[in-house]
């Protein structure tokens, strides 16, 4: 089978263990992932190094790390079709990033929005992982080849970014690196806070309200849903300054497959009441199948530690050759 048939594309993406994964999280890049995984050949990864430029509670880190790593399973990564490993499990990433920083400069990190961002947020811990997680994560990308790197605008710089380093080792020594790009699912939906639809739903909201978590129950799911802040003209369409129906149309459109207009349709001459009640049932319904399968492959550690093992040594295998072709056009003795 392995004739002249055009090599698949791969496909790199990673997300932080930062705490709970949310329905943005899900609808905005996680449902791509397991979408993706026939057409291409995909990389999928716990960037759990990149996630200590945060301080972490180291039981409640650890407990984030298995959440989530059971959780995407749950979502649907398959680990016949894809690898999916704990970054921190494969000892190429963080070599590789202390490589590329000394081919990054400064001023290059400094104009990183995440960075000003974060360094704002977190004023007494500026530490220089977090001026130099950009290299790590150009790391994490460029060891594998990748072609396309799923982003949402958050990460386009860094994508960026990682473009410039690789194209710039690429021309100081020869080619070594596939010069990434980005990749735009078909339908990436980008999910607003249920209270302040003009924000990103985000995990760290102090609000518990703002977002939904995968793992939430039923009956929160339900409840943040009434609760969503919507507008006073009580008529459910798209339009310019409805943030919050807008949202919510969003998220039902992207769960259901239904269009705007399908669902205008809907519920035409019904309040919000009814609209925010269908979309949280049909998130909950969704979500369901995703926290059954959950609950089962958290019981069952072992099986988990057989999945990241085998999935991390498959990842080193990949990115060592990567690695020694850098070191080796660097000039370090084989
Ligand atoms: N920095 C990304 C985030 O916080 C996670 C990440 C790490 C990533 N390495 C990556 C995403 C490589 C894409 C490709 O969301």
């Amino acid at each position: 089978m392995e004739q002249n048939t055009e090599r698949k594309k791969v496909i790199f993406s990673a997300i932080q263990p930062s705490g709970t994964i949310t329905l943005g999280n899900y609808l905005g890049a996680l449902k791509n992932w397991t979408a993706m995984q026939d057409e291409f050949n995909c990389i999928f990864a716990l960037a759990d190094l990149h996630t200590i430029t945060v301080r972490q509670e180291p039981a409640k880190f650890r407990h984030n790390i298995l959440e989530a790593y059971a959780l995407l399973l749950a979502c649907g990564v398959d680990l016949d079709k894809s690898i999916f490993f704990m970054q921190s499990h494969v000892h190429t990433h963080a070599e590789l990033a202390w490589i590329l920083n000394c081919y990054t400069q400064f001023g290059e990190l400094s104009r990183m929005t995440q960075f000003k961002d974060k360094s704002a947020k977190h004023a007494d811990n500026i530490n220089a992982g977090l001026f130099t997680y950009p290299a790590l994560m150009a790391a994490d990308i460029l060891l594998y080849q990748a072609d396309l790197v799923p982003v949402g605008a958050d990460q386009k710089q860094h994508l960026e970014l990682t473009r410039n380093i690789a194209e710039r080792f690429n021309g100081l020594y020869s080619p070594t690196f596939v010069v990434p790009d980005p990749y735009i699912p078909k339908n990436g939906a980008r999910v607003m806070s249920l209270q302040d639809p003009s924000r990103k739903m985000s995990k760290s909201d102090e609000n518990a309200n703002s977002y939904v978590a995968l793992l939430d129950k039923p009956e929160d799911i339900l409840r943040k849903f009434k609760r969503a802040v919507t507008d006073s003209e009580a008529s459910v369409h798209y339009a310019e300054g409805k943030d919050g129906v807008n949202n919510l149309m969003g998220i039902y459109s992207s769960i259901t497959g239904r269009t705007f207009e399908q669902i205008e349709q809907e519920f035409a001459g019904k309040g919000y009441g009814d609209f925010k009640t269908a979309v949280g049932e049909a998130v909950v319904e969704h979500l369901r199948p995703i926290q059954e399968r959950y609950a089962d492959y958290i019981k069952n550690k072992d099986y988990l530690q057989q999945c990241y093992r085998d999935s991390a040594e498959k990842a080193l295998a990949i990115s060592i050759r990567t690695l020694r072709k850098v070191m080796k056009k660097i000039g370090y003795v084989q």
